[in-house]
């Protein structure tokens, strides 16, 4: 039975495109500084996010914890919505590698409320308190239903951390996302920031990698945590040609998953037993919970398993669908039709 696999965005597989971008490929020796193609998607996205310097790196997690290593010290504080991913799914690396805390401010959109966040912000005066070295948003939000952040909040949160000479870095393993759904250049967005992530084997297809862009400075200190963290990659030119490809071909289409997931969303939204407590999605994120009085979460999601459909249980009665390269409508379709199957309204 060929599944139809909602589980996340990261499960594409690469098409005979980008297999063969990756098998042409030149490479070199990276951590020579010698691997032309990853030399070539370094300058790209520098050049795409209005930075100086880009990192490749190996999954979006190190793009996140190179970029936390090189804004901070031990010792301090990091501002970050409670459910962003640097926080919450990250495997405790922030407190593991670069020995900073956590100070959470959000809400329910996966934003920060300005005068809640200037409230916790510490000039580092009092010796009681850790120093608030770095604010992190992410864009889209993930666990905040895929929600797109407002530009204006986050232009008066960058004003804010500017005045306070506070560094702030946006975990952009979706920004693609959030430029297409708001019709923006990444550059814009980026401008706001003095680091931006972005991974490339999430909606844009690409099997492995992210990057990390910024300041040059900041990228000479990243490059070092990224080998310190061993994630130094010889002949990932390999790797890059996939991201490139990602990026040329892979960006616009992004809206394609954006309407797949409107029309999934409204037929859940639809069905008697079925609740969207974040509402319609933003973007590629559904997540809905199940109401039936005798079905739980647990029994529909192994329903639909039979049935040949995979969607990600979140807990807490929660589950999450997303849409992606290798979900066309058909397929949304023959979901929301083993949905009906498998809890008739
Ligand atoms: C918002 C966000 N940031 C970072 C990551 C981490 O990416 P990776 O799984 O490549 O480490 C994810 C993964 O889902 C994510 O959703």
């Amino acid at each position: 039975m060929e599944m139809i696999d909602l589980r996340s965005d990261t499960v594409t597989r690469p098409d005979s495109g980008m297999r063969k971008a990756m098998a042409e490929a030149d490479v070199g020796d990276d951590v020579f500084g010698e691997d032309p193609t990853v030399n070539a998607l370094e300058a790209e996205t520098a050049h795409l996010f209005g930075k100086e310097a880009a990192l490749f790196v190996a999954s979006g997690t190190m793009a996140n914890q190179v970029s936390l290593r090189a804004h901070t010290q031990p010792g301090d504080e990091v501002v970050a919505h409670p459910n962003a991913h640097i926080v919450r799914a990250e495997s405790g690396a922030g407190a593991a590698l670069s020995g900073v805390q956590f100070r959470m401010v959000g809400n329910p959109g996966g934003g920060m409320d300005v005068d809640a966040l200037e409230a916790v912000l510490q000039s580092g005066d009092d010796h009681h308190f850790a120093p608030t070295r770095l604010i992190c948003m992410e864009n889209t939000h993930n666990f905040a239903g895929g929600r797109v952040l407002p530009m204006e909040m986050m232009e008066a949160i960058s004003n804010l951390a500017k005045g306070a000479k506070i560094a702030t870095h946006l975990d952009g393993a979706r920004v693609m996302n959030a430029c297409v759904k708001q019709d923006i250049q990444p550059a814009k967005v980026a401008a706001l920031f003095d680091s931006i992530t972005l991974c490339f084997s999430k909606g844009l297809g690409a099997p492995v990698g992210s990057i990390v862009a910024g300041e040059r400075d900041f990228i000479r200190q990243c490059r070092r945590y990224r080998k310190m963290f061993g994630g130094g990659m010889r002949q990932a030119g390999i790797l890059a040609a996939a991201a490139r490809f990602a990026l040329k071909h892979n960006v616009s289409r992004l809206a394609e998953d954006h309407a797949n997931a409107q029309r999934l969303a409204q037929a859940l939204a639809e069905h008697p037993y079925l609740r969207l407590p974040y509402g319609m999605p933003d973007t590629n994120l559904v997540f809905f919970q199940c109401v039936h009085p005798e079905i739980t979460m647990d029994d529909l999601l192994a329903a639909l398993k039979a049935k040949g459909v995979l969607l990600t249980n979140m807990g807490a009665g929660l589950a999450r669908a997303v849409t992606h390269l290798d979900i066309s409508p058909e397929g949304v379709e023959q979901s929301l039709k083993a949905v009906n199957e498998a809890l008739p309204a």
